[in-house]
């Protein structure tokens, strides 16, 4: 007889599930929006917000209590120690880029952060599943794989998936199409040098290349636009918060949900030796696999650009 797959993915109690706490480490624009996000999914008992400006911390936390009207999180305020007990711990604390400052440029000031936060936490519990925010996302990731000692599929970064998000934005406008449907990855680095990667997207089944539209297309200026999108935001309102706040919210609740998504974010990939961007599956583990994509020859090009500016980076922050 044929057996149909029937998949349940809230029952695995021990690993996931609405029972589990997510700490949010940096209470600012991203972390309380993330944290915002993650309470209307109703995919956590509680949301501890970690901030060094305790003040400020107490605060947020007061505010986002009076969001809890729909749904059935609770949120407080807590520690470093705290934090490094909790089922997922979100990284958002740090600086961040002033107009003209590239992500690259606060790599000194975030990872003095980083450390300390790291180290308060310490002992981490050894199933916890850490997401890095703060930027440089992919090199700072790099770091909290190295300081935390969990396994390096626990501990990833969001990645390109807000430059993904950006791509599928426009994408959706340029063909008038749920961007839920468009199958489209920026990937490599969370900074300048990003790509798309066209020779695997498609929309419907249909390769994206062969839309005409798509055809022609300057390639160098859209990939400019998506990348140079966060500079734009910045230069007129100083920080971008909900984009990262959707797709940061949408990993919490693939880890807590056990859902199997496929994202691009930040991990470690062996054969390159370096975090970077590449198509994920994300579960309770955290990443439960990274999926090879078939890139054209300029789009590996440019995908081993990415691989060396991030392996010289990180290579000076190794212990
Ligand atoms: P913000 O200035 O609003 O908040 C940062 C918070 O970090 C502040 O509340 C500050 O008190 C806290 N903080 C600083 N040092 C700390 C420490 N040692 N322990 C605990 N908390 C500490 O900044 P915003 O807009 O929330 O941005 C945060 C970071 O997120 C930046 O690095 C920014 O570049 C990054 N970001 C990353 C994105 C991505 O796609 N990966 C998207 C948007 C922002
Ligand atoms: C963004 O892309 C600044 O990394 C941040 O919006």
């Amino acid at each position: 007889a044929i057996q149909y797959p029937c998949r349940h993915y809230t029952t695995d109690k021990e690993r996931c599930g609405t029972s589990k706490q997510v700490a949010v480490v940096g209470a600012g624009a991203v972390g309380s929006t993330i944290a915002l996000l993650t309470m209307m999914k109703n995919v956590a008992s509680e949301i501890l917000l970690v901030d060094q400006n305790g003040e400020f911390a107490l605060g947020q936390t007061w505010d986002l209590a009076d969001a809890n009207i729909v749904n059935s999180t609770k949120v407080r305020q807590g520690t470093y120690k705290e934090a490094g007990q909790s089922e997922v711990v979100v990284i958002t604390a740090g600086a961040k880029q002033q107009p003209g400052e590239s992500r690259q440029q606060l790599i000194d000031r975030n990872y003095h952060i980083l450390k300390e936060i790291i180290g308060g936490m310490q002992p981490i519990r050894k199933d916890a599943v850490i997401m890095l925010v703060t930027n440089p996302v992919d090199t700072l990731t790099l770091i909290a794989q190295n300081l935390s000692g969990l396994p390096r599929s626990q501990v990833f970064g969001s990645g390109t998936f807000l430059d993904t998000s950006r791509l599928t934005v426009y994408l959706s406008d340029l063909f008038d199409i749920s961007a839920s449907c468009i199958h489209a990855y920026v990937l490599g680095e969370h900074g300048d040098s990003q790509f798309i990667a066209w020779n695997a997207a498609s929309i419907g089944g249909r390769p994206l290349l062969s839309f005409p539209e798509v055809q022609k297309l300057d390639k160098e200026k859209v990939r400019l636009s998506i990348a140079n999108k966060a500079m734009d935001i910045i230069q007129h309102k100083g920080s971008t918060y909900y984009g990262i706040g959707a797709c940061a919210s949408s990993i919490c609740e693939s880890v807590l949900r056990n859902s199997m998504d496929i994202r691009p974010l930040s991990v470690y990939v062996k054969e390159v030796g370096t975090v970077i961007s590449l198509p994920a599956k994300v579960g309770a583990n955290g990443i439960e696999a990274t999926l090879p994509i078939p890139l054209g020859p300029e789009e590996h090009r440019q995908f081993m650009e990415s691989v060396k500016k991030l392996r010289e980076i990180g290579e000076r922050y190794e212990n």
